[in-house]
């Protein structure tokens, strides 16, 4: 399952940590080049600016609100997110919530669900990120639905690991995204190819919550759930938004996510 984004990753890796000269042959995005080993690992791009401590105060919603990357900090959230630390943070988190399903005495009555965000949590952006100064650049509506719409999103494998837990589990699998309705298709398609095979409903946001936050959205679509019968036995995002407000469910689990916040 891995497959789906190693091949990626380790092409991108492959120009940071060998010569660039191998790279030359490789379709990838220019800013790529922009990246050097040796400088932002630690985040000490520029005197007075700690980008770990930066990653940390948005990991940790101390830091909200934030429209964009600090530029000085584009490298290293970059190393940070082709590298060995994305996947490794990520994996602690879903090794706490596979710890968590395993201990659960699942009833079996079709009404516990586990609710999957999309972006950043199932299905990886990365490639359009990585053209797109990793999150330096403002948020652009356009050249982003034009990436959803391509319907290359990678999967995420430690996600993909949970995803398919909770189905031997027999817990019904919910995807509740801030994709528009007509994006639907695409997504369906999209999750399909990369593994993400079967699921009781795919939300996607509709006409009604244009303008509504997320988590004003969300909450309410898992309210309506839990109205209709079903328990929320778990609910992972990368976004704050995504395990705030109300009908959150029993436990919920936050993936990393240095690109972009969604409030
Ligand atoms: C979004 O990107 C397109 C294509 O590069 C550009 O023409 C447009 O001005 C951008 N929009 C915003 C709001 O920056
Ligand atoms: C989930 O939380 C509810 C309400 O606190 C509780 O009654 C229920 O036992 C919990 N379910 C699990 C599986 O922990
Ligand atoms: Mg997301």
């Amino acid at each position: 399952m891995e497959t789906h984004v190693f091949p990626l990753l380790s092409s991108f890796l492959s120009i940071i940590f060998l010569a660039t000269s191998q790279a030359s042959d490789l379709y990838i995005p220019h800013q790529i080049h922009l990246l050097r080993p040796q400088s932002g690992a630690h985040g000490r791009d520029v005197p007075g600016l700690s980008c770990l401590s930066w990653r940390l105060s948005v990991e940790t919603h101390n830091l909200v609100g934030w429209k964009t990357v600090p530029q000085q900090c584009e490298n290293y959230v970059g190393h940070y997110m082709l590298g060995k630390q994305y996947r490794d943070d990520s994996k602690a988190v879903v090794n706490e919530a596979l710890l968590y399903a395993q201990s659960l005495k699942v009833a079996g009555d079709g009404k516990e669900i586990w609710v999957f965000d999309i972006d950043e949590t199932t299905l990886s952006n990365l490639p359009y990120f990585a053209k797109h100064g990793f999150g330096t650049e403002p948020y652009n509506a356009t050249t982003f639905n034009e990436w959803v719409m391509e319907g290359k999103g990678l999967a995420l494998p430690e996600t993909l690991k949970l995803y398919q837990k909770v189905l031997s589990l027999g817990i019904k699998i919910v995807f509740l995204t801030g994709r528009t309705e007509s994006q639907r298709s695409v997504t369906a398609t999209n999750l399909k190819k990369v593994g993400f095979h079967t699921w009781e409903k795919l939300i996607l946001k509709g006409p009604s919550y244009t303008g509504k936050p997320a988590v004003a959205y969300k909450s309410n679509e898992r309210k309506f759930f839990e109205k209709n019968g079903y328990r929320i036995i778990g609910n992972i995002g990368d976004q704050w938004s995504d395990i705030l407000g109300t009908n959150t469910g029993n436990r919920t689990f936050k993936l990393p996510d240095p690109l972009y916040y969604v409030s």
